[in-house]
């Protein structure tokens, strides 16, 4: 495969907090158009993972490009600007902010200044109850609702590819369902994307790959209609749960 089919290369990737190191070494790749699952059990890196990419925190070593070009020493904002965009895990929102200003604010770069109107109309589709709820208090939102706004923000932002730490966090079955229609629907306009989860159902059904993160490296690759079946999965995952 080609550098320019590649959306996201990351290749030995190190990164750790003070003086410990949690990715001990990670290696994958996410090609343009692609959507991308990694999960793995608690405290194993994913969020870590997502954080090196997005310069929350400095790797230690090893190398990411995105869109063919290396970002291992471009900021936090330079990868905004490049449209790399992390949906974090923990919810940042602004508390007494309400829905569109902070749609509105999310739109900062340049490009996303330019595509702000376009962007603000889409997500206002894609998630209807923040279209009845624009006018409604970050802090009074409810979990499903604030989590669709933390999807929004992130497509305001105009990304070329987006990383979702664990969407579903929390979210009754039906909210799911909406989410996952949302997020597959966002998928079909060709955005890639890496999804970290722990519901398998849920990411098996929006993925064309997964990967199995397993002490900071990334211990198996599963591709969609492999002869891996969920069963064998949730072995793998609650089995290495177990042991760990
Ligand atoms: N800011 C931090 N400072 C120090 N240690 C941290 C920090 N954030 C995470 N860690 C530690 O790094 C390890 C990996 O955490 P990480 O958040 O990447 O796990 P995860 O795979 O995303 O887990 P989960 O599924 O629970 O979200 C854990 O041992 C965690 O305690
Ligand atoms: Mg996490």
């Amino acid at each position: 495969m080609s550098e320019a089919a590649l959306a996201l290369d990351i290749r030995d990737l190190r990164a750790g907090y003070d003086s410990y190191d949690v990715l001990h070494g990670m290696s994958l790749h996410v090609a343009n158009g692609e959507r991308i699952g990694l999960f793995g059990p608690n405290g194993h890196g994913k969020t870590t993972l997502l954080n090196a990419i997005s310069k929350v925190i400095r790797p230690n070593g090893g190398s990411v490009s995105f869109m063919g070009e290396p970002i291992a020493a471009v900021s936090a904002r330079g990868i905004v600007e490049r449209g790399l965009i992390h949906v974090p895990q923990a919810n940042r929102l602004f508390p007494d902010m309400e829905i569109m200003e902070t749609l509105e604010l999310a739109a900062f770069t340049r490009r996303a200044r330019a595509e702000r109107k376009t962007n603000l109309d889409y997500v206002l589709k894609l998630f209807p109850r923040l279209a009845e709820r624009r006018r409604q208090q970050c802090k009074t939102l409810s979990g499903g609702e604030r989590q669709m706004l933390s999807i929004g923000v992130g497509l305001m932002c105009a990304p070329r590819m987006l990383m979702l730490d664990e969407p579903t966090l929390g979210l009754s079955p039906k909210l799911k369902e909406e989410l996952a229609a949302a997020i597959a629907g966002i998928g079909t306009r060709g955005m890639p994307m890496l999804i970290v989860e722990q519901d398998i159902a849920f990411v098996l059904s929006l993925v064309d790959r997964m990967y199995f993160v397993d002490h900071g490296e990334i211990a198996r690759e599963i591709h969609r209609g492999s002869d891996v079946d969920h069963q064998e999965i949730m072995d793998m995952y609650f089995g290495e749960r177990a042991a760990s």
